[in-house]
């Protein structure tokens, strides 16, 4: 069964065919990050055009790489939050057209919980729950168990930065280039990680909540007191914070749950430093660790056409009078 999977929930307009939940046979992302980079950020409005002027190529593309005709489509997935409203748009209503040409089901999905089980996709591992995942991008950073696909609880999750967003804010302090994520995990690698002790925020707090902007805030009262910083010690001494605490509170929740398994998913789990440190931390403990490819990482549709065949296998199919939920959360479904 062949679902094309469609996402545009911020500034990637991408469309995917992934066969049985598992085989990738496309995955196509057109990034608009050149686009919003000299704002330091994403322009809702831009994003929404350029989603607009692109989806219909960008499908296209997914089909054809994917040897796939638009009739051998057996349903259409799309995201339909969180995210910014304007892009959501896009491409819940570009679904919905498709799914109705085709007389196909349309399957509404939540993009955080396509991130949730995004490393099993990557790794053919859907045998490895239940399972701690950490879903760490620039929108959220969430600690969840999950049981079964779509079975899954939030054991904590931030109260109030992301932890992308973090390094993004950072990276805007230090007049590094736009997203800063993979500005400062490159610049950190000739940094002294021990350099500059910023706060670990909640670290030692029981909960398996996170906080990233006291950090955010240390950073910038370090900057104010130095004008000329050794940026790369800035960079790996605030990378370090970020990775101890993201690190250190997967490990307990890992360990509290009776976890075997351990996966990490959204753009900053491509962070080398985080990668390395989770990589040593689950070894010790016997723990398995699933880490997606960037590809799989970062915004994408395989990820949404993956989870819309496990829905669609489960009988959930989406109304067309489905809206856009810019504000919704990963939900608990015990
Ligand atoms: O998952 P994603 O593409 O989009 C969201 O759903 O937010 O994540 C984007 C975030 C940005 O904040 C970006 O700076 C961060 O992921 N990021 C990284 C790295 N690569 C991307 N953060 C730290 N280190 C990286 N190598
Ligand atoms: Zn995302």
């Amino acid at each position: 069964m062949k679902i094309l999977g469609i996402e545009t929930s911020c500034d990637e307009t991408s469309a995917a065919v992934v066969q049985n939940g598992v085989e990738i046979l496309s995955n196509v992302v057109s990034s608009q990050v050149e686009l919003h980079r000299p704002y330091g950020g994403v322009v809702p409005e831009l994003a929404s055009r350029n989603h607009l002027q692109l989806i219909d190529t960008v499908v296209a593309e997914a089909l054809d790489r994917a040897r796939t005709r638009f009739d051998e489509v057996d349903g259409v997935a799309a995201t339909y939050g969180p995210g910014l409203a304007s892009s959501l748009l896009i491409g819940l209503n570009a679904a919905k057209g498709m799914a109705v040409a085709l007389s196909k089901p349309l399957i509404g999905v939540n993009h955080i919980e396509a991130h949730l089980y995004s490393p099993l996709l990557a790794h053919h591992a859907f045998d490895a729950l239940p399972m701690v995942s950490l879903i760490v991008s620039g929108g959220h950073t969430i600690l969840a168990h999950a049981t079964a696909i779509g079975r899954h609880c939030i054991l904590g999750q931030t109260v109030d930065d992301a932890a992308g967003e973090a390094f993004d804010k950072v990276a805007k302090l230090l007049h590094l280039g736009y997203p800063g994520g993979p500005e400062i995990d490159k610049l950190a690698k000739a940094g002294n990680p021990a350099a500059i002790a910023f706060p670990r925020s909640m670290l030692d707090d029981p909960s398996h909540n996170f906080s990233f902007s006291g950090l955010k805030t240390s950073v910038l009262y370090y900057l104010r007191k130095h004008s000329q910083p050794n940026v790369a010690d800035v960079c790996a001494s605030f990378q370090e914070a970020v990775v101890d605490v993201v690190v250190g509170k997967t490990i307990r929740a890992a360990v509290d749950t009776d976890a075997n398994t351990v996966s990490a998913s959204g753009g900053v789990s491509i962070n080398s430093r985080f990668r390395d440190k989770l990589s040593a931390e689950c070894g010790r403990r016997g723990l398995r660790l699933l880490l997606a490819p960037a590809s799989l990482c970062t915004d994408n549709a395989a990820m949404i056409a993956a989870l819309g065949f496990f829905k669609l296998q489960q009988g959930q199919c989406s109304d067309f009078a489905l809206e856009v939920a810019p504000s919704v959360g990963l939900g608990v479904v015990p």
